[in-house]
């Protein structure tokens, strides 16, 4: 179904999903136009992130349109990573199909480089929100983004079976999870997973004094040494190796999880923050805030600027990365 310009002049709000997508977003995109709809406003969705919102396309947000999606991973949206979009001409379009469709505010739903497009949107007069979702949870001004608690059992649940046959053969497996720029998904599996190892971008790694442990944990009747490594620091197969040539006589898997972490049944933490979040969002917007991100502060809600939110990194929590070692003792 095409949306079209609104015959009663009621409020017209925009939502799109953008980047990677993560699990949660449906349920954001939800509580956006349920809570539009609430407050009396016509909702449209842009199909496809940015790209389709400068080719316009477009599909009117009703309440049952939104109907079954809370609990679905990915966006029934769909996203994309748009150049395009990057470019001066490329924002034209996107401000010529709001005017052509007369959204009055967007919530744009994503992770840093999509907050990133959102103020650009700003800055040709358009009226943004931005709502955290990535698995990467690295946005800035949240404690959580939407996706990550999904993503982080779902690497959970790989670690603990990778965990029984390694103590099954006695060996060191090496588990790549996704992360960029970001090791924050890896350091929250490697502690509450129980791993012996992380290697993450953001802070250097020993890996002959991570090797010379492990080898020690097993003389002390370990029986596995797990590392998880975010891809952003190294691949798999390079830790693999730094250890093998320390860890002599001991057989080194590598367990690269991929895009399976990207996918999946949101998990209710992911679900309530998304819904209480894309709500916030609508709200903002008719307050007629702009530039702003709403995030997560513990339990409370907090805005903070798209530019803050898309440029400083959510910091990795040095205690979190003692703890990971002294566990693993
Ligand atoms: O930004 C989220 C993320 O999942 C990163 O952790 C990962 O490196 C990247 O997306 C993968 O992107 P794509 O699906 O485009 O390959």
């Amino acid at each position: 179904m095409r949306a079209t310009a609104d015959p009663e002049s009621r409020r017209t709000i925009g939502v799109l999903t953008s980047g990677g997508d993560s699990p949660g977003m449906n349920a954001a995109v939800r509580a956006v136009a349920r809570r539009a709809i609430f407050k009396q406003c016509r909702v449209i969705g842009f199909n496809w992130g940015f790209r389709g919102l400068m080719e316009g396309d477009v599909i009117a947000l009703e309440s049952r349109t939104v109907g079954g999606v809370l609990d679905r991973g990915g966006t029934f949206l769909g996203t994309s990573r748009s150049k395009e979009f990057a470019t001066a001409a490329g924002q034209r379009r996107a401000v010529a199909t709001l005017d052509r469709f007369g959204v009055q505010g967007l919530v744009v739903i994503g992770g840093d480089g999509s907050l990133a497009g959102g103020h650009a949107l700003v800055e040709q007069g358009v009226q943004v929100v931005g709502v955290p979702a990535t698995i990467d949870n690295d946005v800035g001004g949240t404690d959580v983004s939407i996706g990550f608690d999904t993503a982080l059992n779902t690497v959970l649940d790989a670690i603990f079976r990778i965990r029984d046959t390694a103590s099954a053969l006695e060996r060191v497996f090496v588990v790549e999870v996704m992360g960029r720029t970001s090791g924050q998904l890896a350091l929250a599996a490697a502690v509450a997973g129980g791993a012996d190892i992380v290697v993450i971008p953001e802070i250097p790694w020993d890996h002959v004094g991570a090797a010379r442990d492990a080898l020690a944990g097993h003389r002390n009747g370990k029986m596995h040494t797990i590392a998880v490594v975010a891809e952003g620091a190294a691949s798999g197969e390079e830790v693999a190796r730094l250890l093998s040539a320390h860890m002599p006589g001991m057989d080194v898997k590598v367990s690269v999880l991929g895009h399976l972490q990207r996918g999946g049944r949101p998990t209710g933490v992911d679900r309530l923050a998304a819904s209480r979040l894309g709500a916030k969002a609508v709200d903002l917007l008719l307050d007629g805030m702009t530039d702003v991100m709403v995030g997560m502060d513990g339990p409370n809600l907090q805005t903070v600027s798209l530019t803050y939110a898309a440029s400083q990194k959510s910091a990795i929590n040095p205690e979190l990365y003692q703890l990971c070692r002294v566990l693993a003792l």
